[in-house]
């Protein structure tokens, strides 16, 4: 049982992963369709901005955004995200594995860093933890389903740092946090974790009054 928690199953869950979000890409493209135009889109002259014009844009741009509400959830959101997804990546103990079983690593930051860049995605998870506890008009929203998914972001994190300070028993440490990065990467497709993908495609691809982009699809 344990050979295939630390064997088998790690590949099954990265098939699971890739295989499912290249599913629900192709079922994107599958259910919506090009916007058919009452009439022909308004062509937007785009004028020659100095430098300066241009940062005065793009800064008056993000008024009506997240930033402009609430710059803390705005900042803890993007540092909790970039070390999400850039620690387990640039992490020596998971490089050093993959080296091992398929030949090929990334670039690996210091362990001291990754320690610290662990505990700022745990504190980042505690702080959305309690905006959902203690904010009466973000607990009004959230369901069991949210906390859910917030454990299962947080917890290959709080058992990857236990692992890294041996604290408790290392093989069962070590065998539960596969598994909680094992259910991570399978229920990322099939959950509202799936937003890793749709978060592109909704605002680059769909109209509404977020998009990014025109957004010439529609349902
Ligand atoms: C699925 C298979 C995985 C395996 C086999 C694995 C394996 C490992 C190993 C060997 C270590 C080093 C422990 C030590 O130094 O003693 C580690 C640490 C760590 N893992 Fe994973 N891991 C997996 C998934 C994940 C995922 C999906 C994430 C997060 C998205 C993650 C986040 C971490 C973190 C943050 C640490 C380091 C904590 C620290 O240094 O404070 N792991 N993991
Ligand atoms: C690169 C792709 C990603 C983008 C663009 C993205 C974007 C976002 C946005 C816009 C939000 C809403 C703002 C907020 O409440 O913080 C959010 C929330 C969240 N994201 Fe992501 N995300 C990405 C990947 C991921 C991944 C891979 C995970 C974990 C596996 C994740 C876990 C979460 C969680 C747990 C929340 C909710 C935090 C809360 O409880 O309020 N995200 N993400």
């Amino acid at each position: 049982m344990l050979a295939f928690i630390r064997g088998q199953l790690i590949s099954i869950a990265f098939v699971v992963f890739v295989l499912g979000l290249i599913f629900h890409f192709i079922q994107f493209f599958r259910l919506t369709r090009k916007k058919e135009w009452a009439y022909p889109p308004l062509e937007i002259k785009s004028q020659k901005k100095t430098p300066g014009q241009w940062v005065t844009s793009c800064l008056a741009s993000l008024n009506g955004t997240l930033w402009k509400t609430y710059p803390v959830v705005t900042v803890m959101t993007s540092v909790f995200h970039v070390f999400l997804i850039g620690v387990p990546l640039f992490l020596l103990g998971h490089n050093m594995l993959l080296s091992q079983s398929w030949g090929l690593s990334f670039w690996s930051l210091r362990e001291s860093v990754t320690d610290v860049l662990t505990v700022v995605v745990i504190v980042c998870a505690a702080f959305f933890l309690g905006r959902r506890l203690f904010l009466a008009r973000v607990r009004a929203i959230t369901t069991a389903y949210d906390y859910l998914v917030l454990l299962i972001a947080v917890a290959p994190f709080l058992t990857g740092y236990f692992a890294y300070h041996q604290w408790f028993d290392y093989r069962t440490v070590m065998t539960i946090h596969i598994l909680s990065g094992v259910v991570m990467l399978i229920t990322i497709p099939f959950t509202k974790l799936g937003h890793m993908l749709f978060f592109f495609l909704y605002r680059f691809l769909i109209g509404t009054e977020y998009s990014f982009a025109r957004g010439a699809r529609a349902w």
